[in-house]
């Protein structure tokens, strides 16, 4: 008997406990996981690859690299159904090489997943997900990190698209031009949000039918975001504010707004983002997912591990193959029903997905946005040529 689970069994009243043995548990996941699809939404196994191997994967095996947190024999004990794998460039690379560090780890990407015919798959959209679940595969998705990558530009925004990246996380720590990120809270007075090139580039993902991602970004960012799209919106790994005072996770009222937004909040793992003291555990995630769910419903809930974009990961939660141990602690101990974990793992991300389809399809007749950001308003221009 597994011992997590064994622990959770004492603790319940014997009658509770007679009805779900560990066993039942096991199997009762196990065919969830066959039946829908468990989507994470942030994994950052591609930085790894460019920090550790300079991008270099042709003698690495990605079955089996203990290293790190994410390879795809874990993956495949882990249950996962899909995954979305983070387009990233550190900040330091904005105003000078980010739309080449940004195409160089979609590279990475694609190369890893091509690498792997027989397990990985690209999926570029809601039914390519379920189609590819169905085949036994892992989908692949891609998400840029960090509206840097555009170099403010709504053409690179377009190519990006064009490439197959299907949601952007409008910041990482650090301003563009347009939108301000989760840092400016710390010192939080008179924060500016979108500025209106900021609410073109919401506008045109909208059209193109790109998921906006609100992690990382300032709240007054998230309000203005939510006032502009008029598709649903993500969180793609952050938690919440009320229990883990962290400017990276999200405020009551910024809650029932993505509520309204019909949008989705994907739970992370990384132990600050889940307790500020940096001490976590699976039962810390349950906190979260069951405070939010409690406030805005079991139809805003995901998952988005963030596995190898961070050190830091609770106990019982220590790589991609531990999924299934917080879905049986949260059938178990925290009774979560079957039917709401269907729509924690996937569910719910593929009905924000075909809602944000199904939106960019009604927005056929708009015309591409052609603004161009003025070179005044960059921090910095030495790598810029005058005539661009
Ligand atoms: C996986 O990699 C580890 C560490 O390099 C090694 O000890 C182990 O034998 C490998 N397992 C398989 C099945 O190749
Ligand atoms: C916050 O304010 C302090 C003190 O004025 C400053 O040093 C720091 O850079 C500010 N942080 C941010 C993220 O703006
Ligand atoms: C602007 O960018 C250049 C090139 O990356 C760098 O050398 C310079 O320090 C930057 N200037 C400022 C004010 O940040």
């Amino acid at each position: 008997m597994h011992l997590l689970i064994l622990m959770a069994v004492l603790s319940m009243s014997p009658a509770a406990a007679a009805i779900i043995s560990s066993n039942d548990a096991d199997q009762v996941i196990g065919d969830l996981l066959k039946r829908v699809p468990l989507i994470d939404g942030h994994n950052d196994l591609a930085h790894q690859i460019f920090a550790r191997k300079k991008n270099k994967i042709n003698d690495l095996d990605l079955q089996n690299w203990t290293e790190v947190h994410t390879d795809i024999k874990r993956m495949k004990q882990g249950g996962v159904g899909a995954q979305i794998w983070a387009v990233y460039a550190g900040c330091s690379t904005q105003y000078r090489d980010a739309v080449r560090a940004c195409l160089e780890h979609l590279d990475t990407i694609q190369r890893f997943v091509y690498k792997y015919p027989n397990e990985l798959q690209m999926a570029y959209s809601s039914q390519e997900i379920t189609e590819t679940f169905k085949k036994g595969k892992i989908s692949s998705l891609l998400g840029v990190e960090g509206g840097h990558c555009l170099d403010s530009s709504l053409s690179v925004l377009r190519m990006l698209y064009q490439l197959g990246t299907r949601y952007m996380t409008l910041t990482h720590n650090c301003d563009t031009p347009w939108v301000t990120n989760n840092l400016r809270d710390r010192n939080a007075t008179n924060v500016a949000g979108l500025t209106q090139f900021g609410k073109d580039i919401i506008r045109e993902m909208n059209r193109l039918g790109m998921i906006v991602d609100m992690s990382h970004v300032s709240k007054a960012a998230m309000v203005d975001v939510l006032a502009t799209s008029v598709a649903p919106v993500i969180f793609s790994h952050s938690n919440s504010y009320k229990l883990a005072p962290h400017t990276r996770n999200v405020q009551d009222d910024v809650l029932l707004l993505l509520k309204k937004n019909k949008g989705l909040i994907m739970i992370t793992f990384p132990s600050s983002f889940l307790d500020v003291s940096g001490e976590a555990s699976i039962s810390s995630v349950a906190d979260h997912l069951e405070y939010i769910y409690k406030l805005i419903g079991i139809d805003h809930v995901g998952i988005g591990s963030d596995y190898d974009g961070t050190p830091s990961l609770p106990v019982g939660l220590e790589d991609v193959s531990k999924f299934p141990d917080l879905l049986k602690y949260l059938y178990v101990n925290r009774e979560w029903t079957v039917t709401m974990l269907e729509k924690l793992i996937g569910q719910n991300f593929l009905r924000v997905f075909q809602d944000v389809e199904r939106v960019s399809k009604s927005l056929k007749g708009m015309m591409p946005l052609e603004d161009r950001l003025p070179q005044s308003q960059l921090v910095n221009t030495t790598c810029r040529s005058a005539e661009y």
